[in-house]
């Protein structure tokens, strides 16, 4: 056993333990540091007999306030459920455009839209409604089935080309496949083609375009109307026809995807959301889309 001895140069004492001629100073703990240490084992007491802390098999020590997180988690979400219910009711029992004209509702609509939007509409129609290669723009005001509120809530209601009985268009039908369908040859094709490009103000060959104007008052303007304005600016109903005027085409305004287009046809269908989600949340999608900018 080693010599209890005082440290020459610090004058404390050592504890007597000591390594290849190193000894250990004998420095008692900071006063503060040892009280902040006791009132911990205290504060540990206190809580193990006041909270839930003890894991005892399958269950636990509930402590005597009986507190519990997820009892309080619960009771959170049935309060903010009943806070929201209000506003789903009043929802449910409105029009989109009654909606849009209570400035409270419309917040709640707009906020709750946004969400359902993101989970069911963007994957196809792109986040804020920006679209893609067949997926129409949502938030220009080019519509291919109407852009009025009445319009939109029964675009999401019955989806188009869906299987549902109160669908827009028809299931497997939409732009004529006049190529594979023998109607029209290639060389008619290229020419109505050059035709469209003429008309936005593309390059396109005089004489080939003087000729598909023809070619598309006798098989086009009957959906796209005379001016190629699209239906539902040429005022014809259930068509879904886009204009063939304009910047922001649905697949493709160049030479190549005009020919695919006229050749093969097309039929986008977006489905029917009646039958998945409740009326409240079709109206608030409704309000969204409709605000996305290009509502009518
Ligand atoms: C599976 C892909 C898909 C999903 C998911 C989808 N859509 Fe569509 N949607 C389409 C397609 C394709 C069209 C265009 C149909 C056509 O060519 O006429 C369309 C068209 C629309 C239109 C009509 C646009 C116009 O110009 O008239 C609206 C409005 C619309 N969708 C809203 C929604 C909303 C809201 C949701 C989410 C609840 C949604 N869509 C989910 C594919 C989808
Ligand atoms: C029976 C109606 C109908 C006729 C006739 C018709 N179209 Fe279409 N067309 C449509 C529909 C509907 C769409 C949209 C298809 C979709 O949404 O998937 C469309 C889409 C198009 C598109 C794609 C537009 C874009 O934004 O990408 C082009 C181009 C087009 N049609 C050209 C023509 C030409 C040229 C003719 C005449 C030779 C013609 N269509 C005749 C119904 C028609």
């Amino acid at each position: 056993m080693a010599q209890k001895i005082k440290d020459e140069l610090s004058g404390v004492e050592t504890t007597g333990h000591e390594w290849d001629g190193l000894r250990e100073l004998n420095n008692p703990l900071p006063k503060w540091w040892l009280y902040i240490f006791y009132v911990c084992i205290a504060w540990s007491l206190v809580y193990y007999v006041l909270y839930p802390a003890w894991p005892l098999g399958s269950t636990y020590t509930k402590g005597l306030l009986g507190y519990s997180q997820r009892e309080d988690v619960v009771q959170k979400i049935a309060e903010a459920k009943a806070g929201q219910k209000k506003y789903l009711d009043a929802i449910a029992g409105k029009s989109v455009d009654e909606i849009q004209k209570d400035k409270d509702l419309l917040a709640f609509a707009m906020a709750g839209g946004r969400s359902y939007f993101n989970e069911n509409c963007a994957a196809c129609h792109g986040a804020g409604g920006q679209g893609g290669k067949g997926f129409p723009t949502l938030a220009d005001d080019v519509w291919l089935w109407g852009g009025s509120t009445a319009d939109i809530y029964q675009t999401i209601q019955h989806g188009i080309r869906a299987d549902d009985g109160a669908t827009r268009g028809t299931p497997g039908t939409g732009m004529t496949a006049f190529g594979k369908d023998g109607i029209l040859n290639r060389e008619q094709i290229d020419q109505v083609t050059d035709y469209i490009l003429s008309l936005n103000k593309k390059q396109a060959d005089p004489a080939k375009v003087a000729k598909g104007k023809t070619v598309f008052e006798e098989n086009c303007v009957a959906c796209h109307g005379d001016q190629a304005q699209g239906s539902v600016a040429a005022g014809l109903d259930g068509i879904g026809a886009p204009p063939l005027v304009q910047s922001n085409w649905l697949y493709g305004g160049d030479k190549a995807n005009l020919v695919e287009t006229i050749t093969n046809g097309r039929a986008g269908m977006m489905p029917a959301w009646a039958k998945r989600l409740d009326d409240a949340t079709i109206k608030s999608l409704a309000v969204y889309v409709h605000n996305l900018g290009g509502g009518k």
